[in-house]
């Protein structure tokens, strides 16, 4: 011990320690296992933390914010689950792992997961195959019934919720979605109910996007009209965010769950835009990150391009086909981001060429 070491000793003492550290650092098997440690790092910096699945690309609604043609180019609806089975046995392979660290898987992308008939039977895989990955799925919860709630909670299948709830009646909600606000309500109370009475730690983010909201972020940030919000009267509009809030803001358990007003984007309004008019020189891709390290998966096993290319415009390749590596790795995905970094939007074409639809409006 140092301490017992006498003071004419610690200067032989402190010589001995730093050789001894020096041989080792030195040491040829030592430098191989730091470099190779580093070059792990390095590499997997580069590599990918998300997949984004979308099991399902039909929706119960209609929202007046997502694109009427969104999935359309895709004729394969639902993701079998034999996909997400060769999906999962890649992203657990050494090999894979070697390279890409996985965080979070979201089920929900582009379209509303719980409508895949399979969609209990992919998520109790997903926990046993991967129970260390997060499971994230956003949802309206129309489709979210009382008996997939119960199943969900009670075997703790789902690591984030999150959901839109666009507004206080059902006629400010259908305004938005097009859709059957009774119903939603009726899931959304049930899911809250359940998850105190099982006690089970689930986040639930719901964001909320009024009628209100959506035209005048539009008309803010684009200068137009929404294609499909009809006839209507701005300045007569009236706003019920609040009401929208308050009907759930005491049902929820903070500091864990959110209740929150979503910036709108305008990728439903890209074809009222004429990619000539855009000055380039103001817009980047405002999630180039995510995109590079998220592989976004439609039905049919499609690698597309990002979470607002609603129509599956830009696709790298085929996961089921060849494999997420592979596709990882295409020079069609190499040049995309080459275009995307250097903001050559025209030349990559639709959908970044309308990339001032891509940004977030505030109102
Ligand atoms: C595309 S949706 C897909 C998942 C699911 N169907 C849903 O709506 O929750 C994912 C999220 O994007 C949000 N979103 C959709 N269109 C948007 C827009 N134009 N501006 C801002 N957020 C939008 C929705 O509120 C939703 O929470
Ligand atoms: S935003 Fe979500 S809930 Fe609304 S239509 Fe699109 S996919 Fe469906
Ligand atoms: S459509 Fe293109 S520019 Fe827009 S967010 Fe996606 S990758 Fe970025």
């Amino acid at each position: 011990m140092r301490k017992n070491v006498s003071g004419k000793n610690y200067l032989r003492w402190d010589i001995v320690r730093l050789c001894n550290k020096a041989g080792k650092v030195l040491h040829p098997q030592f430098v191989k296992q730091r470099l190779r440690r580093g070059l792990g790092r390095l590499r997997k910096r580069e590599g990918l933390r998300y997949i984004s699945l979308s099991l399902s690309s039909a929706c119960s609604a209609d929202c007046i914010y997502c694109p009427a043609n969104r999935g359309e180019s895709i004729k394969t609806k639902m993701m079998p689950f034999e996909s997400v089975e060769k999906i999962t046995q890649e992203i657990t392979s050494r090999h894979f792992q070697r390279m890409h660290n996985i965080e979070s898987i979201s089920i929900s992308t582009n379209g509303d997961a719980f409508l895949n008939k399979d969609v209990i039977k992919i998520l109790r895989f997903l926990k046993r195959k991967v129970p260390e990955i997060k499971k994230v799925c956003f949802t309206n919860f129309r489709a979210f019934t009382k008996e997939k709630i119960d199943i969900v909670l009670r075997e703790g299948l789902i690591d984030f919720m999150g959901c839109n709830i666009d507004g206080s009646t059902p006629e400010s909600y259908y305004s938005v979605k097009k859709a059957d606000y009774n119903k939603v309500r009726e899931h959304l109370l049930y899911f809250i109910e359940m998850r105190k009475k099982l006690w089970r730690d689930m986040p639930l983010m719901m964001s909320i996007t009024t009628f209100y909201a959506y035209v005048s972020s539009i008309r803010k940030g684009l200068g137009i009209y929404p294609s499909r919000a009809g006839d209507v009267d701005i300045e007569n509009l009236s706003d019920d965010f609040q009401q929208t809030r308050d009907q759930y803001k005491d049902l929820l358990d903070h500091p864990k769950d959110h209740i929150l007003k979503t910036g709108v984007r305008g990728w439903a309004e890209r074809h009222q835009i004429d990619p000539s008019t855009i000055d380039y020189s103001h817009y980047n891709c405002p999630i180039l990150d995510r995109v590079k390290q998220t592989a976004y998966i439609a039905p049919d096993g499609s690698w597309w391009s990002c979470c607002w290319d609603g129509n599956n415009e830009i696709i790298f390749g085929n996961v089921i086909d060849t494999s997420i590596h592979d596709v990882f790795l295409s020079q069609k995905r190499k040049r995309f981001f080459e275009l995307l970094e250097n903001r050559k939007f025209k030349e990559i074409g639709s959908p970044c060429e309308t990339v001032n639809c891509c940004q977030e409006f505030g109102c």
